[in-house]
């Protein structure tokens, strides 16, 4: 959550921050700003509102540097005005910029009320710069105020500083939330992702926790947490400008959606690359790991939760070992009984989402060091803090709402489901090589899917007039029924809930009127009938009905029940290809109801806060 940029050159840096920011603007976009050191002053703009609102008054400002940061927010701590917007400056002199929360904020900003310093924001933020300007006073270069300063903060932060009596030099540090150094020629930068310096350039080194790091034109030097010099290797990028741009899509959700095949295609041919269900696709320790696992647990949040729903059904059916899904946030605050045999499988496309990490961490306190992650950023804090990674690729996803992560993620949870029966001896070569060959079919059936897209977009008028949605599924397709209520109210605003179908009768029924359309997964599977049943109990209350079927499953349309049918039942996978539709059937009701596809209300992408 929020997003940092920061930039020392030979050139203008103006327009290298605010392209960062609009990069960065998936982050957080309750405001956004930027402060630089012009001439001898540090001059600042911010705006409520988007990148682009700050863009054009910095603009009119005519603002020309080279050195400056930039921030686009997701409000903590005070609500979204310029006064609580970054960069927060001390004295007319330092400008900071920060991402993460500040705990022991009260207490320093009345330490450094007594000091006389002035606060104009209700921001944790404030305090920071208040604070290495305090320790800047006592003597010292920026540098060293900075990590006197952090020694002092407890909670987690990235900041990234300039202080017009050094204007040779910007200062970063890190602690919890993530902060890369981007290396350039005559030129470096401070970024919370590689996306928002990948113009300027793709050598970047990744700060770990507790280092600072000083930047000028000429290089960086990075800092331990002990303040003694380290070297920290340079990675060099692989994320593409096209992946960051949306070509000839009107969304990066409507974008990210199409991507599926590919994204999906990519991610299996990792698997079949690795020369099938083989625990080498998990890490090089993944042998011995996996070995003796006696039972799963899954920790994630939000659609990463409903793809470890999803593979509950697969670990325990494929593996025959007993899998838990819990929600991190939930997770990490309940007595657990710790289980060393127990494999702690956290799922998170960011790779930073803050409940899932503690929720990792208190697994592995619990003396649980068998722990995998499932990630779509490489070098991102939760899959460095796991012994072993599968890495999806889906490439950059840059809606908030998630898509192809999430199938994604599905193809990698499935491959660990087969891998642990493979090595429990639960499944037989020709079954392995049957579900192999699934997986390779995979991204033709989801373009099917993807093809379905005008008559998906018919049924979403239907929605856009309503306030209210139930989404019903059984068995895999239930976390998926979870999955499309989660989509719809997250960009369509439209209050959705997803049931197990058979869990109607037991109380949403009461919901069920004329007003309540009710979307059905299901496929032919063998709940058909069941759900089939469920269908009648809506319709006899005069719900109208939207069923996803394939083409194999024994429906009719009739008065009140439509029916779209994805191609040929895909078996175990068809969770997969049933979460392209109701993706698609979100997107086009937001679009009818015209919200904000890509940045809905209230959410960020990356949620690095509790
Ligand atoms: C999905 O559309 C969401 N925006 C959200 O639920 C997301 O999946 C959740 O915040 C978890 O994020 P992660 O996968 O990056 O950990």
């Amino acid at each position: 959550m929020c997003g940092i940029v920061g930039a020392i050159a030979n050139r203008d840096v103006v327009p290298l921050l605010v392209e960062g920011l609009k990069r960065l603007e998936y982050r957080g976009y309750d405001s956004a700003g930027i402060a630089v050191l012009s001439g001898e002053a540090v001059r600042r703009v911010r705006r409520t509102g988007r990148v682009a609102e700050m863009e054009a008054a910095a603009l009119a400002e005519g603002l020309d540097a080279r050195l400056g940061i930039g921030h686009t927010r997701w409000a903590t701590h005070g609500g979204v005005t310029e006064s609580n917007a970054h960069p927060h400056i001390s004295h007319g002199e330092l400008a900071l910029v920060h991402n993460g929360i500040i705990e022991n904020h009260e207490a320093q900003r009345q330490r450094l009320e007594a000091l006389g310093y002035e606060f104009t924001s209700q921001t944790d933020t404030e305090v920071v710069a208040h604070l290495i300007h305090h320790h800047r006073a006592q003597g010292g270069s920026l540098l060293s105020a900075l990590q006197a300063a952090v020694k002092e903060l407890h909670g987690a932060y990235a900041l990234a500083v300039i202080d017009k009596r050094d204007p040779t030099t910007l200062v970063a540090a890190r602690m919890g939330c993530p902060l890369l150094l981007g290396l350039g020629e005559g030129e470096n930068f401070v970024a919370s992702d590689v996306s928002a310096i990948v113009s300027a350039t793709r050598r970047v080194i990744f700060l770990e926790e507790g280092d600072t790091a000083e930047l000028t034109i000429d290089g960086v030097h990075v800092f331990d947490a002990d303040d003694a010099p380290v070297a920290r290797e340079v990675h060099v990028s692989d994320v593409s400008l096209a992946s960051l741009e949306l070509g000839p899509y009107r969304h990066f959700m409507q974008k990210e959606i199409h991507e599926q095949p590919r994204a999906i295609g990519d991610t299996v041919e990792g698997i079949v690359d690795a020369g099938g269900f083989d625990a080498g696709l998990f890490g090089k320790e993944a042998a011995s790991v996996l070995a003796d696992v006696e039972s799963v647990q899954i920790l994630a949040c939000g659609t990463s939760y409903y793809a470890g729903l999803t593979a509950r059904y697969w670990i325990e059916a494929l593996a025959g070992i007993p899998c838990a899904v819990d929600i991190a946030s939930e997770y990490r605050y309940r007595k657990v009984v710790g289980n060393p045999k127990q494999l702690i499988v956290t799922i998170s496309q960011s790779g930073e989402t803050l409940d899932t990490m503690e929720a990792l961490k208190y697994a592995k306190a619990q003396g649980q060091d068998k722990t995998l992650s499932i990630c779509n950023v490489p070098e991102s804090a939760i899959p460095r803090a796991s012994r072993l990674v599968f890495l999806t690729r889906a490439g950059a996803e840059i809606g908030v709402a998630s898509t192809k992560a999430f199938t994604t993620q599905l193809v990698a949870l499935f491959a660990l489901a087969v891998t642990l029966g493979k090595l429990r001896g639960q499944l037989d070569e020709a079954r392995e090589g049957e579900l192999l060959e699934a997986l390779r079919h995979l991204p033709g059936s989801v373009q099917h899917a993807l093809n379905l897209e005008p008559q998906v977009a018919a049924w979403a008028s239907s929605f856009a007039p309503r306030q209210h949605a139930l989404f019903l599924g059984r068995g895999t397709h239930y976390p998926i029924a979870l999955e499309g209520a989660l989509k719809l109210k997250e960009i369509s605003y439209i209050h959705a809930e997803g049931y197990p179908a058979g869990e109607l009768k037991h109380g949403p029924l009461a919901l069920v009127d004329t007003q309540m359309p009710v979307v059905v997964i299901a496929p032919n599977d063998a709940l058909l009938e069941k759900v089939k049943s469920n269908i009648q109990e809506v319709r006899a209350r005069g719900g109208e009905m939207f069923v996803f079927a394939d083409a194999d499953s024994s429906f009719s349309e009739s008065e009140g029940v439509h029916v779209i049918r994805t191609p040929r039942h895909v078996g175990i996978l068809s969770p997969i290809v049933h979460a392209i539709p109701v993706q698609m059937l979100a997107y086009h009701t937001a679009l009818a109801r015209g919200t904000d596809v890509d940045k809905p209300r209230n959410l960020a992408k990356s949620v690095t806060v509790e």
